[in-house]
Order: C-alpha cells, then structure tokens, then sequence
C-alpha cells in the first residue's frame, strides 16, 4: 500500500468518539474509566492528526443529548473537561494548536467557560492546526439557532429574504469559519452520525471502525486516512465529469 498523496489527505477531519463506557465494562472498571482513557486518546489523536498532516480535526465530546445520561456521568465529564482544559493550555501554546469551539458552550459550567474563553484566546494566532471541540453541540439545536439569528437578520434588513444561497445561511451556523469536514470517522463499530455536522458533512467521506475510543491510536487514524484516500469524491458530478479521458492524439 502506498501512503497518500498530499492531496488525498483530508484538510479536516471530524470524529464521533465512541466506546468509553463499553472499553470500562469490558474490563470491570466504572465508565468514568473509559472516559479518562478517552481524553487519553484525545491527546493521541490531536497530535497524530497534525503528525499525519490533517490542518483540522473536530472532535464531538459532548453532545446535546448527552445531558440526559446520569448527573453523575455529566458531572464527570465536565470535570474532565476541565482538567484537560486547564493541562492542555500550556502544550497548546507551546506546539502552536489554536482551539476553537461549536455548540451552545453557553451552557456549560462556568468553570469549563472560563477555561474555554482563556485557551481559545491565547491560541488564537495559530494558523497551521487547528483543533475544534463540539460541546453542547447538536445539528438540530445549532439550526434552530441559526434560523432565528437569520430571520433577525432579515427583521433588521441587514439580509433579504429572497436569498436562497446556502452561502448566506451558512454564515449563521456555528461552524461558518469553519471548512466543511472532508472525513468522518466513528469509533466502537456503530453506524450512526447522531446528530453531529449533518449539513456540514453534505459530502463527506465516512470511515467507520470497530475500536473502541479509549484503544484509538494513530495507526488507526492513518488506516482511516489511508480508507479515505481511496475514495472518489463526486460532489454530485460524474466520474468522468471529474477526470476526462485524455483527448485522442495527445500525450
Ligand atoms: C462516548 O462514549 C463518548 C462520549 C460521551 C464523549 C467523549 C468524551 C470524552 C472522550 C472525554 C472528554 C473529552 C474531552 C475533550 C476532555 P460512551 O460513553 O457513549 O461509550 P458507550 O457507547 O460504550 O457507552
């Protein structure tokens, strides 16, 4: 197998982390296990995502939903949050990562803001990698926010409403800095996007793995690469649209 071609790295990966709880119980350990060896191999990831020349890597920690698992599991994982927030700042400054959210991080625990708005400020300089958490985030909740903050755009005439560009609209989601993601990939074997970058994903590419998060390496990152590279995207088009057969008589 030959490695990809720069080209077929994709910019920006996105990835649904799942199997903490499944990794605890298959070793007897409480699920809060499983979650600290998944921000574990969220360190893993961020740096062989870099390594292996992604410039952006999304991760889905905490999801709308997830409020409703036990308060003691939320409570966890918030302070989880936390501490890796509070540990990571220095590396991230040091190896130049800029940290961005999407979600209602308003939401979140003050604590957890405050350490977000402080990160996300002191690597804001950063061009080259960069990585994005979704925390409190959902597809359908972020539409809704967009389609109010749109329709009070249009109330105060600063849009029209006869524009039907997805440009425009894009420009109200929570990701509109953002490039769309290239590559999803979703750990622990299900098959399922649960409400993650459902308009942002339009075409991209799926990987899905049976490892279970907290296991997740970045030899398993590059199989997914190496999945990705052989695909063919379309957008829509046909194959031939997107690579023409040679005109006859020219070499
Ligand atoms: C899914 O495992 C994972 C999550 C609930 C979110 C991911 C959270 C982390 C990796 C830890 C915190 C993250 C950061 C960035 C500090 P699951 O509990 O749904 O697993 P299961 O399906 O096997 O029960």
């Amino acid at each position: 197998m030959s490695e990809p071609s720069p080209s077929s790295v994709p910019a920006h990966v996105a990835i649904i982390m799942d199997g903490n709880g499944r990794w605890a119980k298959q070793r007897g350990l409480p699920r809060l296990e499983g979650h600290r060896r998944g921000v574990e191999a969220v360190r893993t990831a961020t740096y062989a995502a870099r390594d292996l020349g992604v410039k952006m890597l999304t991760l889905y920690a905490f999801s709308v939903e997830n409020w409703q698992r036990p308060p003691d599991e939320v409570g966890a994982l918030m302070g989880l949050l936390e501490l890796y927030l509070k540990r990571e700042l220095a590396t991230f400054v040091r190896d130049r990562v800029r940290l961005l959210t999407i979600g209602r991080t308003e939401d979140l625990p003050a604590g957890v803001q405050k350490h977000l708005r402080a990160t996300i400020e002191e690597t804001k300089q950063f061009t080259d990698y960069t990585l994005v958490l979704a925390l409190n985030y959902g597809s359908r909740s972020e539409v809704v926010d967009a389609a109010r903050a749109y329709a009070a755009a249009v109330a105060a005439g600063q849009e029209k409403l006869n524009d039907r560009s997805w440009a425009t609209f894009n420009r109200y989601l929570s990701t509109a800095t953002l490039p769309d993601p290239d590559l999803v990939i979703r750990t622990s074997g299900e098959k399922r996007v649960s409400n993650f970058l459902l308009l942002q994903a339009a075409y991209a590419e799926f990987v899905f793995t049976p490892v279970l998060w907290p296991d997740f390496t970045k030899a398993d990152l590059a199989a997914a690469l190496a999945e990705y590279a052989g695909r063919e995207r379309r957008f829509g088009l046909t194959s031939e649209q997107l690579r023409p057969a040679p005109a006859a008589g020219i070499t």
